[in-house]
C-alpha cells in the first residue's frame, strides 16, 4: 500500500473511530519511545482485530508481545466484561507505560499480565491442562520463534479458534529477491525478513489451518485451527 493511501485510510476511517484511551496510549508511547512507537499496531489493524474478536464471540485470548499495549487495549475493549486475556512480555516497564490508559478505559480486570518470555508460559499452560481453551491468540513478538509459537498455540486454541501473526509482510521486504537487493539493504532489513519468509511458506503448507494473509498494517496472517 502506498504511504498516501495508508494516510488516507487512517485519517478518514481509523482515527475518527479510535477509542479515546487507545489514542492516549498511542500518544504516551510516542512520548516515551519516540521511533520505537512504530511497534504499536496501527489504528486500522486494531479496529480489524476488535471487529474479528466480536464476530468470533471470543472470551479467552492470549497475546504474545505486549509492549505498551495498543493491541492489548484494543482486545480488552472488544471482549465482554467477564473475558480473560493472558498478556505475556518480559518488558514490564513498557506495559506499565500504557497501563494507566488501560485502567482509565475500565478494562484492566480482564487482563492477566505475565512478565516472562512467552515460550515458557505457553508450555506451562499446556502442561496445566489449558489445551484447546483459548478462542484467539495474537502473536507480535520475537519473529524467529513464530514457527515454534505456532506449534504450541495450535494446541492452546480450540478447533475453530484463530492464531494471528503480525508483521508477516515485514514492510514488504518478504517480497524482495536476494539478487534484487544490495548487501547493505539486506543487512538493514535484518534476519526477520528471512524468519517471516520461512513462516509464510510454512503456514501456506500447513493443512491443520485455514489461512488468510492480509495486507493490513505490516501484514497480518490469520490461521483458523481446523483439527
Ligand atoms: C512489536 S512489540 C508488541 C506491540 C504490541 N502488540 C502493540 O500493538 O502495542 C514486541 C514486544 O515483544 C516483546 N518480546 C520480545 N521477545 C519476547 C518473548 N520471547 N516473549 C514475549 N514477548 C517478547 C518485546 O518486549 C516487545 O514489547
Amino acid at each position: 500500500m502506498t504511504p498516501s493511501i495508508l494516510q488516507y485510510l487512517l485519517e478518514t476511517s481509523a482515527y475518527p473511530r479510535e477509542h479515546e484511551q487507545l489514542k492516549e496510549l498511542r500518544m504516551a508511547t510516542v512520548d516515551k519511545y519516540d521511533y520505537w512507537s512504530v511497534m504499536n499496531v496501527p489504528a486500522d489493524e486494531g479496529q480489524f482485530i476488535s471487529l474479528l474478536l466480536k464476530v468470533m464471540n471470543a472470551k479467552k485470548t492470549i497475546e504474545v508481545g505486549v509492549f505498551t499495549g495498543y493491541s492489548l487495549l484494543a482486545t480488552a475493549l472488544a471482549l465482554p466484561d467477564d473475558a480473560k486475556i493472558v498478556a505475556i512480555d518480559p518488558n514490564r516497564e513498557a506495559y506499565e507505560t500504557g497501563l494507566p490508559c488501560i485502567e482509565k478505559a475500565g478494562v484492566a480486570h480482564k487482563i492477566q499480565f505475565i512478565e516472562s518470555d512467552a515460550m515458557t508460559i505457553l508450555k506451562d499452560f499446556l502442561s496445566n491442562g489449558e489445551e484447546g481453551s483459548f478462542d484467539f491468540a495474537f502473536v507480535d513478538a520475537d519473529k524467529e520463534n513464530y514457527i515454534n509459537y505456532h506449534e504450541e498455540l495450535l494446541k492452546l486454541v480450540k478447533v475453530g479458534g484463530v492464531v494471528a501473526y503480525d508483521n508477516t509482510l515485514w514492510a514488504g521486504t518478504v517480497a524482495l529477491c536476494e539478487d534484487e537487493v544490495d548487501k547493505e539493504t539486506l543487512e538493514r532489513i535484518g534476519e526477520n525478513r528471512v524468519h517471516l519468509k520461512n513462516l509464510n511458506t510454512f503456514l501456506a503448507a500447513d493443512s491443520r489451518i485455514e489461512l488468510a494473509h492480509l495486507s493490513i498494517g505490516d501484514g497480518l496472517t490469520l490461521c483458523r485451527r481446523l483439527k
